[in-house]
């Protein structure tokens, strides 16, 4: 039967921030959902514009959470005093040709920006997907999406595709897809003849 992801590092754990900053990083729970959505309902709206799904939504989150159960998810929750301050996923499906290809989400409070939070925590979910051997780690987002791009460069990951008009915002305006990629043993399929 399908389980929750085991991480090879034990959480929770504390890290520093910048201007003395201090956040709690842990694994995300079933009993988090109303906290997720807490977090979700407090986003500005035009960062609502761009979630991949509607996590204001309780039956969304309650997916996600079964998600992580069935082991498909794993999710990272940042706290800070007690509130969610940011958070970041890993996205896999074993039962997809894809298996070898991991996604990674993250997203974090207005308020919580700018403190180092978004990269300490990418790099953190990064790591936890190479401990699970996937080949190839992905992230996707909107071209104006700087400080994600920003955070998933220092972890070397390249622009694999833009992909024009490939989404569409809340608002019915479609968007271009920005796709950013890291190949953790390099590339290695090759089309021969
Ligand atoms: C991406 C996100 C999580 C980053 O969170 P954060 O806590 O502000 O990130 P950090 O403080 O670690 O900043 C990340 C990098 O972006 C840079 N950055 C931040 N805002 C920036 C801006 N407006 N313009 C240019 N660079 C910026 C920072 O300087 C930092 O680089 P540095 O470490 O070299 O200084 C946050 O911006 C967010 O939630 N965005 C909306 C959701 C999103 O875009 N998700 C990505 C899809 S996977």
């Amino acid at each position: 039967m399908a389980q929750p992801i085991k991480t090879s590092r034990a959480y929770p754990i504390q890290i520093d921030l910048r201007d003395g900053k201090q956040a709690t990083i842990r694994l995300m729970e079933p009993s988090d959902l109303d906290k997720i959505r807490e977090f979700a309902n407090k986003l500005p709206a035009d960062d609502l514009l761009f979630l991949r799904t509607d996590i204001t939504d309780r039956a969304v989150v309650k997916q996600w959470v079964d998600n992580i159960q069935h082991g498909n998810t794993v999710t990272l929750l940042a706290e800070i005093d007690g509130e969610v301050a940011a958070y970041a996923s890993l996205h896999r499906d074993q039962a997809r040709w894809t298996r070898r290809v991991g996604e990674i989400r993250i997203n974090a409070a207005s308020r919580f920006r700018g403190y180092g939070l978004g990269r300490r925590l990418a790099a953190e979910i990064f790591d936890l997907a190479r401990s699970l051997g996937l080949k190839k780690v992905t992230a996707q987002m909107t071209p104006d999406q700087i400080a994600a791009r920003a955070a998933f460069e220092k972890l070397d990951f390249q622009v694999e595709a833009v992909l024009t008009d490939w989404v569409e915002d809340r608002n019915g305006r479609p968007r271009d897809l920005l796709i950013m990629t890291h190949d953790v043993d390099g590339f290695s399929d090759r089309v021969v003849a």
